[in-house]
């Protein structure tokens, strides 16, 4: 357990918040959680409790005041909407302790667009985990005011719940991993798209290359195609240059319906 925090505070309990309470949970850090969905974090609370050591430790609430008001580092893990984001940070701010930490899991909001709603700009941190079971990294990274003592502090929580911190040195859209994911992804495509070679040497290739069971095609199908596209139009958007435009036969398959493993077409059939 980290020295410094004993306290975890989970606001957004859903795909990634249950996987961050559970961790956590696991190596005995106190937990509060809260959600807007109370059937669903009921059910998640009593599940967690059931299968800890210390079901003690666990508490959930029915306001986000009540779920921060003494932790020590509290994760937000709402949905990726900016405004949302805001309101949460500016409602955490107010009601936690003034050493609490808060962090964003955001996948592509930096938390300097969180900064102006709070007080205690020293001491926000974006901690991006990735599925943490079969990821087990996280990118942190700070806002332009971040204290060394925050980012120290974030680093050795991540390390306690036995997750590989990736340090990014300066804020960076797509922090470390999803941008070195996100070039082979562009790359997969451009080469499949524009009828180079089929998607399958692609994999195969990759295969070889990394040992992996699996290449980029099948991973992409695996997350789902609608996923990966509104994932390559965010970089897109953000560039406004055409090269970084997800292939127009995506889009196809997107508005098809094939959207990978989980309709049972996309890249591959299943
Ligand atoms: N899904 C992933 O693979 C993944 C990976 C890394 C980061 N993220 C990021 O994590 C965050 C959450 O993603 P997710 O996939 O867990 O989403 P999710 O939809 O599974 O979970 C979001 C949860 O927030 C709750 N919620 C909605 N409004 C709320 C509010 N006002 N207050 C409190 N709770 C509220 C919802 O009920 C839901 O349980 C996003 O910022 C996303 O970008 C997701």
């Amino acid at each position: 357990m980290s020295e410094e925090i004993k306290i975890v505070s989970v606001i957004g309990a859903g795909y990634l918040g249950k996987q961050i309470a559970e961790r956590s949970a696991l190596k005995e850090y106190t937990i509060r959680l809260y959600d807007t969905n109370v059937e669903d974090l009921e059910k998640f609370s009593s599940k967690l409790k059931r299968s800890n050591k210390t079901p003690e430790k666990i508490t959930s609430h029915d306001t986000i005041e009540g779920a921060v008001k003494d932790a020590d580092l509290i994760i937000e893990a709402v949905p990726e909407l900016l405004d949302l984001k805001r309101e949460i940070f500016k409602v955490i701010d107010e009601a936690a302790q003034p050493n609490a930490i808060i962090a964003t899991n955001s996948s592509s909001i930096p938390v300097s667009k969180l900064e102006d709603v709070v007080a205690r700009k020293d001491k926000l941190l974006n901690i991006h985990f990735y599925n943490l079971v079969t990821m087990p990294m996280a990118d942190i990274m700070r806002g332009t005011k971040t204290s060394d003592e925050t980012f120290e502090k974030g680093k050795k929580w991540v390390e306690s719940i036995d997750i590989t911190p990736l340090i990014v040195k300066k804020e960076c859209y797509g922090f470390v991993f999803n941008r070195v994911w996100r070039a082979i992804k562009k790359e997969s495509m451009k080469i499949w798209a524009g009828g180079y070679a089929d998607l399958e040497e692609v994999d195969k290739a990759w295969r070889i290359f990394t040992g992996m069971e699996i290449g980029p095609f099948q991973f992409m199908d695996q997350i789902g195609l609608d996923v990966i596209y509104d994932i390559e139009m965010s970089y897109y958007k953000k560039s406004g240059l055409e090269d970084d435009k997800p292939p127009q036969a995506l889009k196809d398959m997107v508005d098809k319906g094939n959207l990978g493993q989980k309709t049972k077409k996309g890249f591959y059939t299943y």
